[in-house]
């Protein structure tokens, strides 16, 4: 492993402002692909109610169908970390892309409900790779001291990606008369929800034209020059360009070539920091966030809010999540990623503990009592605050960063893999637990957002700063 020293000496560390803003660009480009996470994950919750209506199924079938895309995702995570290193970043971008693009016309245009099915876990594995190859690869091209910020980009871009589709969801609705299955240039809205997908999946296929290759990859395989000359456009002059291509080699050499072995060790299955990831993925997804984005109805409801207004007030809980995450760019570099963290547990646990307190309480005509109403609100509103200033951004930049070169893209898809895996478990599981009991339903996401911090505390190490040659 480099020592501290070494890439000091290289001069890593510091800040290279006047290439700062191609970083910015290279690191806006990667992240279109979180733009089409976000978007495609919840546009298909505006597009729900038409899609049953056309099939004449009911809600089980149709969860089933929805619910089938998120396997997409876990499988097309899992693959991506396997295709990035074999073939490259950029070819993994330009993979994602084109399936994105398919997907969207497929989903848009299905002739059965099998149809759907079909695009949608096409869809959901372009999602799955997009999920793990933007972190991997803004952590791979930006200076260690904008790292943090850097790789925000990508949950900057989800939480957008999310917003956006909720206002198209709203607009179109608009526009079609109420009714997703009102028709607009020959289509049904819904189809145009989904079907417009297809304009940011080909301006991602392009935007990966005009970025470089990962000196990391490019290392990896013996493309020393190139390397070279990428790291001299994103890392500046000031830089010593052949002491930062010995330290990625160095570093490189003491680890044979990556394969899913190489993630296997330490008694239990995987190494430890494989599963530490995995960790934060899993606590990421176990305090219930998109039970917040997809479920958002039941709340509005609960407090009194007409369900054709809600389209709307969904998209006020977007802009709290892009406040918040605006905020978490501005400290990670900063404060760090642990602490930030820490807050952000500490925040979604009380948030949530609020609202299984004003959900205790019985409704009546459909509505939670005035006072409870209002502390469900808000406690819903601080929680979404609170994990979009935490979680949701130090989750993919950590997960990009802390894996040693080696195993960094596999390492990644096996955690994003079990992300896309516990973001399943919980949506699935929501209905029939708020069927249940909707307050012990937030007493358990509170108890995941309590725990998460002596989990954080214990096992993970902070990555602020630190060149990618130090993890491990
Ligand atoms: C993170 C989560 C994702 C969630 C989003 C909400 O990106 O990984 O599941 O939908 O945050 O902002």
């Amino acid at each position: 492993m480099t020592s501290t020293a070494q890439v000091s000496q290289s001069g890593a560390g510091t800040a290279h402002p006047d290439h700062l803003g191609h970083v910015i660009f290279i690191a806006a480009a990667a992240a279109m692909g979180g733009f089409l996470f976000g978007y495609d994950s919840s546009v298909i919750n505006g597009a729900v109610e038409a899609i049953r209506d056309r099939y004449d199924i009911g809600s089980a079938a149709l969860a089933q169908v929805i619910a089938i895309a998120l396997i997409g995702c876990a499988v097309g995570a899992a693959a991506a970390g396997r295709i990035a290193d074999r073939i490259g970043r950029i070819r993994c971008m330009q993979i994602a892309a084109v399936l994105f693009t398919i997907s969207s016309v497929g989903s848009a245009m299905p002739f059965t409900l099998w149809d759907l099915a079909f695009w949608r876990v096409v869809g959901g594995f372009a999602i799955g790779m997009a999920s793990v190859i933007g972190p991997a690869y803004i952590a791979e091209v930006a200076p260690p001291a904008y790292r943090g910020r850097l790789g925000s980009f990508q949950q900057a871009a989800i939480v957008v990606g999310i917003a956006v589709s909720q206002l198209v969801n709203w607009g179109l609705l608009n526009a079609a008369g109420g009714d997703q299955r009102g028709t607009l240039m020959g289509l049904e809205a819904w189809q145009v929800m989904l079907g417009v997908m297809v304009v940011p999946a080909v301006l991602y296929g392009l935007l990966s034209f005009a970025i470089p290759e990962s000196p990391r990859f490019l290392i990896s395989v013996g493309r020393h020059d190139r390397a070279r000359e990428i790291l001299a456009e994103v890392e500046g002059t000031g830089v010593d360009l052949d002491a930062r291509v010995n330290e990625i080699e160095l570093a490189m050499r003491s680890e044979e070539k990556s394969s899913f072995r190489d993630l296997l060790g330490g008694g239990f299955f995987f190494k430890p920091i494989v599963w530490i990831g995995i960790g934060l993925s899993v606590f990421q997804q176990f305090v219930g966030i998109n039970v917040a984005f997809y479920y958002s109805s039941t709340l509005w409801q609960s407090v009194g809010v007409d369900p054709t207004d809600s389209f709307f007030y969904s998209f006020t809980t977007s802009i709290i999540n892009i406040v918040g995450t605006v905020i978490a760019m501005i400290f990670v570099d900063r404060i760090g990623r642990k602490p930030l963290a820490i807050i952000g547990s500490v925040g979604m646990a009380v948030g949530l503990a609020l609202e299984a307190w004003a959900f205790s309480h019985d409704l009546v005509d459909g509505k939670l009592p005035a006072t409870q109403g209002w502390v469900a609100l808000v406690a819903a509103h601080v929680f979404v605050l609170f994990f979009a200033l935490s979680w949701g951004v130090v989750v993919w930049v950590m997960l990009g960063e802390m894996f040693p070169n080696r195993i960094r893209a596999a390492a990644l898809g096996v955690a994003a893999s079990a992300q896309w895996i516990a973001n399943w478990a919980i949506t699935a599981s929501f209905p029939s637990l708020s069927d249940w009991n909707l307050s012990a339903t937030y007493v358990i996401y509170t108890v995941f957002a309590a725990l998460s911090i002596p989990f954080v505390l214990r096992f993970v190490k902070e990555t602020k700063g630190k060149a990618l040659e130090e993890m491990g």
